[in-house]
């Protein structure tokens, strides 16, 4: 099949989340299963175009794409995903994407993305290449099922095209004002209540997607089902509801070629299941690195993420008292809201022995984290798939995680295997969003680390576990052919 992938964000270009991860890699393993595949993102100044090898595509030149009433000049470069022969296409509009970031609060965040959706299709055209598919990420991708449909239904070269859209986190919706479909020369019946867009009085990028696409899929099986609930789906439960025979969930896959202690080359010591005296190597190398007297028999606590409430460290800042009475080291590295960089901040400044904060987004020290720590904590309120847990496993870094979405698919609890009369638990988990019920699956890992041949156990279920692309990929390959008959009206 043919299949053009579009996202705002794509690894190694631009990543502000696990969005980049997925749409630098999914395209590769699809290509690798045979389909022809052109990934699309915007061209941000936030990267090199010598580093990356980006060319200038002559033979397209410029184009023009209408956005409010205006015409802006659109120009496109190309490269080729590392280690893959698919072809990305860089949408280039200085005005709307030179402004060293990639998500902004501008009050034109709707236009960047209503001229990246159209500036796909546009290109498409140029191209001559009528893809099977358009595979739509998030919000930012939302309205290129409605613009194909109307927009661009004169043009008959899109007539069996089929659109998938994959929410990645329903929790970034793309609100914005009512003229926003005028923007976008969207139907205005759209806007009116019941129609696709209409969301309290503004336009939601991310419901019209789920209205107009032909399949929807999420990125895990248990967030499906919670999403389908007001207590996750943010107000759009229902629409979701409305849409559920043609609703999927597809976990998340992770990229071993990037992610693997055996072969990583941004860890100074590498090791595998067979050889694991690399991975205390790295944790004396990182408690070096973070100024943090080395112990080998202190367990060391990792967290990379976004600090937002999403990532449930409300309950660290309820109980952290508690938390810096259990006999720990952690280090955190993230980057988000002020009162989570604060508390972090504050709490290395109070223990420096004890916590090494490192506020901001920096790729290499992730994967030291990742090789270094003993235990990767996730107390997740809510996590679509979560690729963290799944690095976590595969170093050897036992998870703890609340048991939600993606987290509840991938792992398994060490003490419910066992009271199950097995031994395959890779992580500790918990249900109740409290910081008590995390603080005792904290301290369930802390004692089974005291215990060197259980600890080994569970580090090495976890390094065992496969969760490749190819599994994955397979999978959406089915989705493309559902969205495929869903098109031809089968
Ligand atoms: P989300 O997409 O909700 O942020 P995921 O677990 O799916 O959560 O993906 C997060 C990705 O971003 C991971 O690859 C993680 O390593 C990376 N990441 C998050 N914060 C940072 C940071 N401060 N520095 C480096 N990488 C980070
Ligand atoms: C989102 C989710 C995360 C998921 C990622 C990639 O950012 O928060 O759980 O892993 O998208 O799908």
């Amino acid at each position: 099949m043919k299949i053009a992938f579009a996202a705002g964000e794509v690894f190694p270009y631009a990543k502000t989340g696990g969005l980049g991860d997925v749409a630098g890699a999914l395209p590769v393993e699809l290509s690798k299963r045979g389909h022809e595949v052109k990934v699309f993102m915007p061209k941000y100044n936030t990267f090199g175009e010598t580093e990356f090898g980006l060319r200038y595509n002559w033979d397209l030149g410029e184009i023009p794409v209408r956005v409010d009433g205006q015409i802006r000049p659109v120009h496109v470069h190309t490269a080729t995903l590392p280690g893959s022969k698919v072809e990305i296409y860089f949408v280039d509009c200085p005005h709307y994407f030179h402004r060293f970031r990639v998500y902004t609060n501008d009050p034109d965040e709707d236009e960047r993305f209503i001229l990246f959706s159209k500036g796909i299709i546009e290109i498409l055209q140029r191209l001559k290449w009528t893809p099977d598919i358009i595979h739509c990420n998030d919000w930012q991708t939302g309205l290129i099922p409605v613009l194909l449909k109307e927009n661009y239904a004169w043009d008959k070269m899109f007539d069996k095209t089929a659109t998938v859209l994959s929410i990645h986190n329903v929790a970034y919706q793309g609100i914005f004002p009512k003229n926003a479909f005028a923007k976008a020369e969207i139907k205005q019946e759209h806007f009116m209540p019941g129609g696709l867009g209409e969301f309290f009085g503004n336009i939601n990028f991310l419901k019209t997607g789920i209205l107009a696409s032909d399949v929807i899929n999420t990125v895990s099986e248990t967030y499906k089902l919670e999403l389908k609930t007001p207590e996750f789906g943010c107000g759009l439960e229902q629409f979701l509801v409305s849409r559920e025979n043609d609703f999927y969930g597809i976990l998340n896959g992770i990229d071993y070629d990037v992610w693997n202690p055996k072969t990583d080359r941004l860890i100074p010591h590498n090791y595998s299941p067979a050889g694991m005296g690399g991975k205390i190597k790295n944790k004396k190398y990182l408690a070096g690195r973070l100024n943090l007297p080395f112990d080998e028999n202190v367990p060391l606590i990792g967290i990379i993420s976004r600090l937002v409430d999403q990532k449930g460290f409300d309950l660290a800042a309820y109980g952290i008292n508690q938390l810096m009475e259990l006999n720990a080291q952690w280090v955190i590295l993230g980057s988000g809201d002020e009162k989570y960089e604060s508390l972090f901040y504050d709490l290395a400044k109070k223990y420096p022995s004890k916590v090494s904060t490192y506020l901001g987004y920096n790729n290499e020290l992730s994967h030291l984290i990742e090789a270094g720590a003993d235990i990767f904590l996730m107390p997740s309120r809510f996590e679509p798939c979560g690729l963290n847990q799944l690095y976590s496993l595969k170093y050897g870094t036992v998870p703890v995680v609340r048991k939600t979405g993606g987290l509840a698919d991938t792992i398994l609890d060490w003490n419910e295997s066992l009271a199950a009369g097995s031994e395959t638990g890779t992580g500790f988990s918990f249900n109740e969003y409290s910081s008590m019920n995390m603080a005792d699956a904290l301290k369930r890992a802390l004692d089974a680390f005291k215990n060197k041949s259980v600890w080994n156990k569970i580090q090495k279920n976890g390094m065992k576990q496969n969760f490749s692309w190819g599994r994955s990929a397979e999978k959406y390959s089915d989705l493309y052919k559902k969205a495929l008959l869903k098109r031809s009206g089968k």
